[in-house]
């Protein structure tokens, strides 16, 4: 099948989190499957102050729905094209709340679909990602509803996180170019002032898909839907829920070039030159004998903080752990972070900022990693970190849920820590569980050897996702 597929980031190119590793890897096993793969993302400024390889294929292509111009610029991958108009994406970063923020990615979406019309190039899915992204099905049922190169396309619609929908004031509805389709806009949050582009993609997508079957069904209940659980009950049988993967071209520790000594479960003590390199680079004292915590992360309320921060700040405080935090996001994490760092020097460490060499670092070389979510549509670090044998200490939520199972030394059975209420005590009591356990060396090997043996293939995922595109293709009966 011809696929297009839009995101407004795709690694290495862009990335704020796992949305560019997914627009990267998924579209990637895709191909591999003999599907024909086209995706479209920004020209940030990073990508073209990058050191990519990359082609001005056609110039100048007009979008007459809102009167622009872009150039189509093709990656040497010869599967990436970015959309160039400097007006919107030239600016610093990628997300940038901007009075014209819905505009930028408006002009994305037609801009994929002008894309194929200059290539002549048909596709028979349109699979979109997230609110920015979220106007793609109607636009193929509206301005783009009659050009004969659309009739076939199917759209899927991929949520990576219902908490960003990606709502504005009705002002905005002019710059939706809907002319005489502008009834088929959600009449009465409209006359309420309001206008979601994730809620127009429940709405008018061909198939709805999200990160893992837990959080397909967490999003479907009132505590997790963020205010569109009834929305995506009365959808659920259009509702999939597909576990992201990931890629070991990138997260491999036989082959990863960011760590000093590569190492396979085979010949675990190759972890230990990552874990001196770690401490070293995070200047925490040496001695290996303490558990090390490792955090990568957004820092945003979604990914439980709040609830760590005391836990950790006791078991430092006795010195019974070590922390090495990289990340970045709100002010109170970044400064609640800064002030643990400053408080234990030589225990903690935090780097505030985005690195990705360093991000590895920590999946080489910390003991454990740490993601007690509030709530989690997928997450990747923690399936990194199985990957690495490094254990994931997680709560029982979402895409978490459905990766890391408890680790039962009775039976030698599980992959990690996981605890279920959302609270400091469910942190507490993990880090506990993980520090006694660390204790029985070949205990704790088992453990990193269960979780370095589980498939997260894209390849396994990708098949589910072929199946979606079988069944609105009407390829497949449901
Ligand atoms: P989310 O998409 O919600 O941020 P995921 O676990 O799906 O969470 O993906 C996060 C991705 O972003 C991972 O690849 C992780 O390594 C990366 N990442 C997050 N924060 C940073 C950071 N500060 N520096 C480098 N990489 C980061
Ligand atoms: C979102 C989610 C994360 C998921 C990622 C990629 O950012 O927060 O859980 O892994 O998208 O799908």
């Amino acid at each position: 099948m011809k696929v297009l597929f839009v995101s407004a980031e795709v690694a290495p190119y862009s990335k704020t989190g796992g949305l560019g590793d997914v627009a990267s890897a998924l579209p990637g096993a895709l191909e591999r499957m003999g599907h024909e793969l086209t995706v479209v993302s920004p020209m940030y400024r990073r990508v073209s102050d990058g050191a990519h390889r990359l082609h001005d294929v056609y110039p100048e292509i007009p979008i007459p729905a809102i009167g622009a111009r872009f150039d189509a610029i093709l990656a040497d991958d010869g599967r990436n094209w970015f959309v160039d108009y400097p007006p919107y994406f030239g600016r610093e970063g990628i997300y940038r709340n901007d009075g014209d923020e819905h505009s930028r990615f408006l002009l994305l979406t037609h801009a994929a679909l002008e894309l194929c019309r200059r290539r002549g190039w048909s596709p028979d899915i349109v699979h979109v990602n997230d609110w920015h992204t979220g106007f793609m099905p109607l636009f193929l049922r509206s301005i783009y509803g009659s050009d004969p190169l659309f009739a076939r396309a199917q759209s899927v619609f991929t949520i990576h996180n219902l908490g960003y929908q990606g709502v504005f004031g009705s002002h905005i509805v002019d710059d939706l170019a809907l002319g005489s389709s502008r009834y088929l806009l959600h009449q009465e949050h409209l006359r309420a002032g309001r206008v979601s582009f994730m809620e127009h993609a429940l709405i008018y997508s061909d198939a709805i898909t999200t990160v893992s079957p837990t959080y397909a069904y967490e999003i479907q209940t009132p505590e997790h839907g963020f205010g569109l659980d009834a929305m995506l009950r009365h959808r659920s049988r259009d509702v999939f829920g597909i576990l992201n993967g990931i890629d070991p071209e990138v997260w491999n520790p036989s082959s990863d070039p960011y760590l000093p000594s590569p190492y396979s479960a085979s010949e675990l003590e190759g972890k230990h030159a990552n874990k001196a390199a770690l401490l070293a680079r995070a200047r925490i004292d040496p001695d290996q004998g303490f558990l090390t915590v490792g955090i990568v992360t957004r820092l945003s309320a979604q990914k439980g903080i709040e609830i760590a921060l005391r836990p950790l700040a006791r078991r430092l405080d006795a010195g019974h752990i070590r922390l090495v935090v990289l990340g970045s996001g709100e002010r109170r994490y970044e400064e609640a972070f800064g002030w643990l760092a400053a408080a234990f020097p030589g225990r903690a460490h935090f780097q505030n900022g985005y690195d990705e060499s360093m991000a590895h670092l920590i999946e080489g070389g910390a003991d454990v990693f740490l993601m007690p979510s509030l709530y989690e549509p997928s997450g990747l670090n923690q399936m990194y970190s199985l990957a690495y044998g490094t254990p994931p200490i997680v709560r029982r939520t979402g895409g978490l849920a459905d990766s890391v199972t408890h680790y039962d030394p009775a039976r030698g059975e599980g992959t990690g820590f996981v605890f279920d209420h959302y609270s400091e005590g469910g942190v507490g009591w993990a880090l506990d569980q993980a520090l006694t356990l660390f204790q029985n060396k070949a205990q704790w090997q088992i453990l990193q050897r269960n979780g370095m043996a589980e498939d997260n293939s894209w390849e396994r995922r990708a098949l589910e996702y072929d199946r979606i595109y079988r069944r609105v293709t009407g390829e497949e009966q449901p």
